[in-house]
């Protein structure tokens, strides 16, 4: 199944060679005869349906090649340029001489030096999003996507796993097409991810795409899995209390303490999963937590396997959150897990002597998880 992509007509600032961003610069004389050229041969495609920015250069693109395709054209946000703040307006080869053009260093300048420069992580995030969304929404439809060339190139990362570069992907209203089944986007599972890259994947994550929503169905599939780990004395007395629709995730989220000020509204995540002991099945204290710990981290490398993310939380407020979900005198709450899409990035890292602090968030909002070395934890006969 294809999907197809378009950058948008010449402008008078691409010919002037001065970065756009956001700025809603319009279509020159040359990018209308451009999409013009483009609109007689886009109709061979079976594209029936347009999904836009809203950036006056790209939709002026999408209405004009729709005048062949006659199809609904939708705007999305995701599709817009790269912000790239202070630059904007700027020429190009003044800021190559000012700062060094490459993803990364503009991935610093985003949130460290404050020119309001979009971090390519959140591009490839929105993008990912939407391209996510897209697929699973619009199964039996053709979609052109009308867009920019910084999202081209997030586009084409989302579809061919490389790293989104600088390099052009294509040039104005040059159509580029994309297969939905050779994308190595999506589940893990179809990326054959080992059981070390699960692991390493699956960080603590504390902001969350709220849009993302999951269904019983999704949750039954996780839990499926704790249902094969072991329990002590094969007793199998842990239960799951699963939440999943917006109002009483909220709720619950209210009752969880994450790591600094979170959660709060706009990131939480998709589900909760709480983690119970039935004690009318098993008094034994000591086997509780252990059990938990074996169920909470299947379910996460589960929801890790579905490209997902979570969070294990032990500190929660117990009554109240007892009250909101019914719980009975025989149910003891151990662990609640979040679980939804995560909108931060959390890389793990060796910690190494000297290190002061074993997780801290950068400047560019990337959580640095310092992890002991192998030969700390492999004690040596005294
Ligand atoms: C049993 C358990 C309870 C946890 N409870 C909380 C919690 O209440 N709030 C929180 O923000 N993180 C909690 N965490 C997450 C840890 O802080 C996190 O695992 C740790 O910082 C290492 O990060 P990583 O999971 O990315 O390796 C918990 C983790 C475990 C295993």
């Amino acid at each position: 199944m294809k999907i197809f992509a378009i950058r948008h007509g010449q402008t008078d600032w691409n010919v002037q060679g001065i970065m756009q961003g956001n700025t809603d610069i319009e279509l020159n004389e040359t990018g209308l005869a451009q999409a013009e050229e483009a609109a007689k041969t886009i109709g061979g495609h079976g594209i029936d349906l347009i999904i836009s920015s809203p950036l006056k250069r790209a939709l002026k693109t999408a209405e004009m090649l729709n005048k062949v395709l006659n199809c609904p054209i939708i705007c999305d946000d995701a599709l817009r340029e790269r912000g790239f703040g202070d630059y904007e307006g700027m020429a190009i080869s003044q800021i190559r001489g000012m700062v060094k053009m490459d993803p990364e260093y503009f991935d610093k300048t985003g949130s460290g030096e404050g020119h309001g420069v979009e971090p390519m992580t959140e591009l490839l995030g929105r993008v990912g999003r939407l391209l996510d969304g897209i697929r699973e929404k619009y199964p039996d439809r053709t979609v052109l996507l009308v867009t920019h060339g910084g999202t081209m190139r997030a586009i084409s990362s989302y579809f061919r796993g490389e790293e989104a570069s600088e390099e052009p992907v294509a040039g104005n209203c040059q159509l580029v097409e994309f297969d939905w089944d050779k994308s190595t986007a999506g589940k893990a599972e179809e990326k054959n991810m080992s059981i070390r890259e699960l692991v390493i994947k699956s960080r603590s994550c504390r902001a969350y795409d709220e849009s993302y929503r999951m269904t019983e169905q999704d949750l039954r599939e996780l839990i499926e899995l704790a249902r094969f780990a072991p329990t002590s004395g094969n007793q199998q007395a842990l239960k799951f209390y699963i939440s999943w629709e917006k109002d009483e995730v909220d709720a619950i989220a209210k009752f969880t303490h994450w790591g600094k000020d979170r959660p709060y509204p706009g990131i939480n995540p998709s589900a909760f999963v709480l983690i119970i002991q039935d004690t009318d099945i098993d008094r034994r204290e000591w086997s509780w937590w252990r059990e938990a710990g074996i169920a909470a981290q299947t379910i996460l490398l589960g929801a890790a396997e579905r490209d997902l993310n979570g969070l294990m939380i032990g500190s929660f407020d117990n009554g109240p959150l007892r009250e909101l979900v019914g719980l009975k005198e025989n149910h003891k709450l151990l662990l609640v897990l979040a679980i939804g899409k995560g909108t931060e990035r959390a890389v793990a890292e060796d910690l190494q002597p000297g290190d002061e602090k074993s997780v801290y968030r950068d400047e560019n909002g990337v959580t640095h998880v310092k992890k002991r070395t192998l030969d700390e934890l492999i004690l040596k006969r005294a």
